[in-house]
């Protein structure tokens, strides 16, 4: 591996250089086994402890198949679904596996005992397989985690749609969590040149998937003057929509749950900011009943910021607790957008407030190779930032995903992998410069 560092480190390494590497037999990966599915059996979910499922081990370099690379990584970071793969919530990610293993006898390769987890990377490329011709050894990268195989006419006007749709990392092996990751080479963009590895490898999936579902035309088509209401806004996806908000002329009302987090939302330029610890909102009286007189006085507040308009988008992913009181907010004709239930799948809201009000929902997953790309290249430009708050080792990565599932972090959580320290990799210094306090808002909060 040492070798291969090098190469990285000299600026002076060509693309012949990194072909001519020879790839070692092993890699050092976080992992998840299979042995271990039923570790948390009968616990709480917040008592299942991802520092006691994941590990670091030493596993083999997989087989490159046609359309691949191996990448080297240099960072990689925490999401929610390494929250999700280590607690084994809602189902354990062997089964994604067991089923990918099952399409062809490439995909076989993915059927392990032991899971290769992450879906974020930013690193150097190191073999392409068959049939690759826009990358080449040595391409400074980041790859977003939409894996397909569009074999299927389904797929074809909007990627997202493939019916052999999956999320590297996730529901593929050999994810980003590692030194080594194998991605298809349709998951590739360019590395964006002004941010180090761990600045580069935090925003891919979040950014990505907060893009789609607030911005794009698959998601809610956010426009100019639009009243958004963000969940978590100082969070891994709320910290892009949040941005996104700003920067697309809307108007972000941010919701978090302390007042160092409602500092974050202001230092990013959000002026409308509730802070639902400090209000008490309660939207669920018990287990079953909500409370509406809570919804009301939710959407009192939201007014006193907007001038008295009501929510045009309502950008959500908590999920069960929160549902009931997003449909609630939303402007008559309106949208709520949701792309996941950190809270219970099943959602309870009056649905009088819906039709009658001829509101929306739509359901928004990640994004496809187009929007990926789009929103790395927000990135790239300077135009969205990183919102990157803390970097672990790989061998804390245990710890950095148990912060992550205990709600006890910012932004985003970055892991080194082969990177040895913090800030390597920037190549546009002085694009850097320009941007250096947006990229560190979110550190030593
Ligand atoms: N479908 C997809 O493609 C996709 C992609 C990315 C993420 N996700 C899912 O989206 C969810 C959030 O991901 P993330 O990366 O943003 O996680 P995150 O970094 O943990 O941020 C989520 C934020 O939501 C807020 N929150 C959590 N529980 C809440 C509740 N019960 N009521 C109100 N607010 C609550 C918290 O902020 P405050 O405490 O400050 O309010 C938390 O920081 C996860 O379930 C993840 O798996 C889905």
């Amino acid at each position: 591996m040492k070798e291969i560092l090098d190469a990285i480190q000299s600026q002076d390494s060509t693309a012949a250089d990194f072909a001519a590497l020879s790839l070692p037999e092993s890699y050092r990966a976080i992992t998840v086994h299979k042995d271990e599915a039923e570790m948390f059996a009968g616990l709480e979910t917040r008592d299942k402890d991802p520092r006691k499922s994941i590990h670091l081990d030493d596993v083999p370099v997989p087989e490159l198949g046609p359309g691949e690379a191996l990448v080297a990584v240099m960072a990689s970071s925490v999401n929610y679904n390494s929250v999700w793969t280590s607690i084994f919530e809602p189902v354990s990610t062997f089964s994604f596996l067991e089923r990918y293993g099952k399409l062809s006898e490439l995909t076989k390769r993915h059927d392990l005992p032991y899971h290769v987890i992450g879906s974020d990377l930013a690193g150097v490329v190191l073999r392409t397989g068959p049939g690759v011709n826009a990358w080449n050894p040595g391409d400074e990268v980041v790859a977003h985690c939409l894996s397909v195989e569009l074999e299927s006419s389904d797929g074809h006007n909007d990627t997202m749609l493939d019916p052999e749709q999956r999320i590297w990392g996730f529901e593929t092996n050999f994810g980003g969590l590692a030194e080594i990751a194998l991605v298809k080479s349709n998951q590739l963009m360019p590395k964006p040149k002004h941010l180090s590895w761990e600045e580069a490898a935090a925003p891919g999936l979040v950014n990505s998937t907060a893009y789609r579902q607030l911005v794009s035309r698959n998601g809610a088509g956010m426009k100019q003057g639009d009243n958004v209401l963000i969940w978590g806004a100082s969070g891994g996806l709320g910290s892009y929509a949040t941005q996104f908000a700003l920067a697309g002329g809307a108007n972000p009302i941010c919701v978090v749950s302390s007042p160092e987090k409602a500092d974050i939302c202001r230092a990013m330029g959000a002026e409308a900011v509730i802070d639902r610890n400090a209000e008490g909102y309660k939207f669920w009286k018990d287990e079953r009943t909500q409370d509406p007189k809570e919804w009301k006085r939710f959407g009192k507040r939201i007014r006193e910021f907007t001038g008295g308009e009501d929510i045009d988008i309502v950008f959500e992913h908590p999920g069960r607790e929160t549902f009931g009181a997003s449909v609630y907010v939303t402007r008559k004709g309106g949208t709520i957008t949701t792309c996941a239930s950190t809270s219970g799948y099943m959602h309870e809201y009056d649905n009088r407030y819906l039709w009658m009000s001829l509101k929306r929902i739509i359901g928004s997953h990640f994004a496809n190779y187009r929007e990926a790309w789009e929103a790395n290249r927000l990135i790239a430009k300077g135009k969205i930032h990183p919102t990157l708050s803390k970097t672990y080792s790989l061998e804390d990565t245990g710890q950095a995903a148990y912060d992550v599932h205990r709600n006890l972090h910012q932004g985003k959580v970055g892991v080194l992998s082969l990177a040895p320290r913090e800030g390597l990799g920037v190549r546009d210094q002085e694009m850097r410069e320009q941007h250096i306090d947006a990229i560190n808002r979110f550190r030593n909060v």
